[in-house]
């Protein structure tokens, strides 16, 4: 029977009997040749290999099929197309809808690697990058080039958490230019805390290493795409030799089943340690989405369902490289790590001037060490005390 509720659509989608097979999972089915036992077969094969014939392991088998139909399904697009790693989402993404001679319009908070592909891979084949700031809604008309082909949105931002007036820049963007198309690395919202597609955004990225693996041991890559752009993206990727292997297709189908049960932990969590953290006098701000002082709060309350675990706040003072060695070195439940959306609580820092060298659309309006926290499924006791020892730490 279907729903409309997201808890019970997240522990159905892509278990048909066709790939479950009699179990409650999906199987996981490896492979790189896929056997026929006729030419007829090879031939429906061949025409159907866009569609869910088994054809060859490049294009994925029923394990693949599975998670592809439970993220188009929950995304509500026409199709998901499967990448190694969020990166090769994002690129590829990019990749299959610009050509030489046209322009790129990405925010100018977006993950760093995301800015250095285009700084450095797509200035190689004379495609132009501009930077907008995050902050900047139907303005953002005014930055599209008779060339651009691609607009890019992060929201909320990488590491400084600006969530974007998406409703506004879309319908700016389409007016100027309906044919551009309009893409999101959404892995902040899981892809569901914020129906990208139903926005009028044609494509809707993740790192699925984050929450839809959620255990911090895969990586993975999702982008889902309605109708207008779903052949040339998944066509496209496919030239460029982009897919994952079963195993780590099957672990993403697996995390889908708790996605919403751990979001609310992590969302729950996050804000009471956001709002301890609001009241502490070493912190001058919390850039927390749920939180007034966050910029694009008022969107986020409109436009998404819900949250997570990662946000960041600022210190009044900008520490020390010693005060930061002290401060960082001895957290009980805080690891350092790049990544984020698994079980664990992580923590990160950053000077303000590190952020300005990878804010190309204007500094940040902060002069003290900006600290980004993912919170995991610990005690929100035990986080709060590990913290208020860090502060102490550098009192
Ligand atoms: C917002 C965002 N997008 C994309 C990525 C890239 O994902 P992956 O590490 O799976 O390539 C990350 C990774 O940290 C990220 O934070």
């Amino acid at each position: 029977m279907s729903s409309n509720k997201l808890e019970t659509r997240l522990v159905s989608a892509g278990r048909d009997k066709q790939f479950a097979h009699g179990a409650v999972n999906p199987v996981v089915q490896r492979a790189s040749s896929l056997v026929f036992d006729t030419v007829a077969d090879k031939k429906h094969a061949t025409a159907n290999r866009a569609n869910g014939a088994l054809f060859y392991g490049r294009r994925g088998t029923e394990t693949h099929f599975a998670l592809q139909q439970a993220m188009t399904e929950l995304e509500g697009g026409a199709g998901c197309v499967l990448y190694p790693c969020g990166a090769a989402a994002v690129t590829n993404a990019i990749l299959s809808f610009v050509s030489a001679g046209g322009h790129v319009l990405m925010t100018g908070a977006a993950y760093e690697p995301t800015q250095d592909f285009c700084n450095v891979m797509l200035a190689k084949m004379n495609v132009a990058t501009s930077y907008y700031n995050p902050n900047q809604g139907a303005e953002i008309a005014e930055l599209m080039q008779p060339n651009t082909q691609v607009v890019f949105l992060e929201s909320p931002s990488s590491i400084t958490m600006e969530v974007q007036d998406i409703p506004a820049i879309v319908q700016a963007v389409r007016a100027v230019n309906p044919e551009v198309v309009i893409m999101i690395d959404n892995t902040w919202a899981a892809g569901i805390q914020f129906p990208a597609l139903s926005h009028g955004i044609d494509i809707s990225i993740q790192a699925g290493t984050k929450y839809l693996i959620g255990h911090s041991d895969y990586m993975l890559g999702t982008a889902v795409a309605n109708e207008r752009c779903l052949a040339q993206l998944r066509e496209q990727s496919y030239l460029m030799g982009q897919m994952v292997d079963a195993d780590t297709a099957y672990m993403a189908s697996r995390g889908l089943r708790t996605l919403a049960v751990r979001l609310r932990q992590h969302e729950t969590a996050s804000l009471q340690v956001a709002q301890w953290l609001a009241e502490r006098p070493e912190v001058d701000k919390v850039n927390h989405p749920a939180l007034p002082q966050c910029p694009g709060h008022t969107y986020f309350k409109r436009d998404f369902a819900g949250g997570n675990g990662l946000f960041a706040f600022v210190l009044k003072q900008r520490l020390s490289d010693e005060q930061m060695a002290h401060f960082l070195d001895h957290f009980e439940h805080f690891s350092m790590a790049y990544s984020w959306g698994g079980f664990e609580s992580l923590i990160l820092a950053n000077q303000p001037e590190e952020l300005n060298a990878i804010r190309p659309a204007g500094p940040v309006a902060f002069s003290g060490t900006l600290v980004r926290l993912h919170i995991g499924l610990e005690s929100v006791e035990d986080l709060i005390a590990d913290l208020e020892a860090g502060l102490a730490r550098i009192a």
